[in-house]
């Protein structure tokens, strides 16, 4: 079982306590009390309902499948993923993958095949330190196909 990043940890983090406190809301809105028709809790009772939904759904939204979950169950295709990683991704980390030491730019060659595929998702979805995100720039295959072609070049 390989270690996950931190900040990857840390997203999986708020997305439960998320959905966590999504669905106490939910919970605690539609729990019976005793109560009268005159009790303002009872007149209150449509609206905190209607905001417990609000809530679970954005829990539910955080706790369904991220995108990285999405990109892992693609099938990549390497061919293209080396055309993405030379248009993206060789100016950091060089077209052979060993990286810029000088500049702190990693290799990939050393490194990728100690992290996990979803490690690796992860990194190149949001960026890191001095590594833009590509998750407005690239589609879901292409990432995928970033990933097939990290692990058939670079190990
Ligand atoms: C502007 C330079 C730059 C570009 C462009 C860039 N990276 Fe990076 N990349 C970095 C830096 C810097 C790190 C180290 C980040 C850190 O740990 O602080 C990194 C880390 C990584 C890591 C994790 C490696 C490790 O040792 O933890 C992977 C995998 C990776 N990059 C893949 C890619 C891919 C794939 C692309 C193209 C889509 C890409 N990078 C584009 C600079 C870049």
């Amino acid at each position: 079982m390989q270690a996950s990043h931190p900040a990857i940890v840390e997203t999986r983090k708020v997305a439960v306590d998320c959905c966590f406190s999504g669905c106490a809301a939910a919970f605690i809105a539609y729990h019976p009390q005793p109560t009268t028709t005159e009790d303002l809790e009872y007149r209150m009772r449509p609206l905190i309902a209607a905001a417990a939904i609000l809530i679970a759904a954005v829990a539910s939204q955080a706790c369904g499948e991220s995108d990285a979950d999405k990109i892992l169950a693609l099938s990549g295709n390497s061919a293209n993923g080396g055309t993405v990683y030379t248009a993206q991704c060789a100016v950091c980390h060089m077209a052979d993958g060993t990286g810029n030491a000088d500049a702190n730019y990693p290799s990939l060659v050393e490194h990728a095949m100690h992290e996990s595929d979803m490690d690796i998702v992860e990194v190149i979805l949001e960026g890191e330190g001095a590594m833009p995100e590509f998750r407005s720039k690239l589609s879901d295959q292409e990432i995928a196909d970033l990933l097939a072609y990290i692990r058939a070049t670079f190990g």
